[in-house]
């Protein structure tokens, strides 16, 4: 058994550098300037990935990912409009869930969990129902790594005079989107994902002029992003206790991501990684549910061997013993698990995952090469 911490081949947390880990050790104070610095230097450097600048606000927010979607559709949602929300998978169900919580009305959109939607259905549901005010769509869905097809969709949507709102949540940092090209309301990601942070933030980019007409819109106090936009802008301050290691470990992961050569270089490394695990997993004859053109480099589904000897918790407990966190499927129909390709790893770390896959599979007796 390994003693090293383990891998986490996840899609967040996942693995981070030491030098990331490193940057929490130090204590700030809230009202600390120098800690203000940080989160202003912070929201600039995030704004500058989507080339948002001009164009859009970031709204840091305390919580998981999900904090941060919910914080934007009940920010930026008038309470009379409704939402359209494309779904492929449990990620897409959580904006409907988000949605119906929240009381604003909606109507859902669903393809199977391996078919993106497309600009073409977009455009036919937004001829079908003119009440639509915005629709909401997940870039990449994480529960199985399609990719769905961003800038067709957010041009339709445009084109129809409405709002885009995008959970971009595990593919923002890795998959260029330029906010000036991709015309869109709000754009949602987190702190633990592709920029390599640790969790507990959010962040929501949401067009200025959006957010300025976005006052009274939440029904909630903590989540209201108009309310925490206008505090920070007036005190360069959170507005409630932030999460002060996690601002510091983003702060030094996005220092490491600018060194690394920013969006193309984290987007190689996870392409390689991603390459590199599909090839050592059809060399163990495990076969990915995805094909290769709608499957993002975040996350990969695998079909589980249909073995009774298989089974996923004695799989992941032996993998985990090598030294490597793998991921349960999250899939209804077919069994399945996942290997996450973000995070602070290389494509040889992918390669020594599969071949500790391979061995835990022959020790199951699920392989037999
Ligand atoms: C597409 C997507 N949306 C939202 C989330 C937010 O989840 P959480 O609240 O667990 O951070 C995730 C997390 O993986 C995700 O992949």
């Amino acid at each position: 058994m390994s003693t090293a911490a383990p891998i986490l081949l996840t899609p967040g947390p996942l693995t981070t550098s030491a030098r990331t880990r490193q940057a929490m050790m130090v204590d700030w104070g809230s009202w600390d300037d120098r800690f203000n610095q940080l989160t202003a230097s912070l929201c600039e450097q995030l704004l500058a990935i989507i080339n948002g600048g001009d164009s859009h606000d970031c709204v840091p927010l305390q919580g998981s990912g999900t904090f941060a979607v919910e914080a934007a559709i009940g920010t930026l949602v008038p309470r009379n409009g409704k939402v359209l929300v494309l779904i492929n998978g449990a990620y897409g169900k959580r904006l409907a869930k988000i949605c119906e919580v929240l009381g604003r009305a909606f109507s859902t959109f669903e393809t199977a969990e391996d078919e993106p939607t497309t600009a073409a259905d977009v455009d036919r549901l937004l001829r079908a129902d003119s009440g639509i005010t915005h629709v909401a769509l997940i870039h990449c869905e994480t529960s199985t790594g399609i990719l769905n097809p961003l800038p067709e969709i957010a041009q339709v949507v445009q084109q129809h005079g409405k709002r885009l709102i995008i959970d971009a949540m595990s593919s923002f940092g890795a998959l260029p989107v330029d906010a000036q090209q991709v015309p869109f309301d709000a754009l949602i990601a987190a702190s633990g994902k592709c920029l390599e942070g640790v969790p507990g933030m959010g962040f929501v980019f949401a067009r200025k002029q959006s957010l300025a007409e976005a006052a009274g819109n939440s029904y909630s106090l903590a989540m209201d992003l108009f309310d925490q936009h206008t505090y920070m802008k007036k005190t360069g301050q959170w507005r409630f206790t932030p999460p002060t290691h996690v601002v510091a470990a983003l702060h030094e992961a996005l220092l490491q991501y600018n060194e690394e050569g920013g969006l193309p270089a984290r987007h190689s490394r996870y392409a390689a990684n991603c390459q590199a695990l599909m090839e050592e997993m059809n060399k163990l004859g495990l076969r990915s549910f995805l094909p290769a053109a709608i499957q993002a480099p975040i996350i990969a589904t695998f079909h589980a061997p249909k073995d009774p000897r298989y089974q996923f918790k004695a799989f992941y407990e032996r993998v985990k013993a090598k030294g490597y966190i793998l991921y349960p499927g999250k899939l209804t129909q077919v069994e399945t698990f996942r290997v996450g390709c973000i995070g602070h790893v290389q494509p040889a770390d992918m390669r020594e995952a599969v071949a500790a896959i391979g061995d835990v599979l022959r020790e199951m007796e699920v392989l037999e090469i």
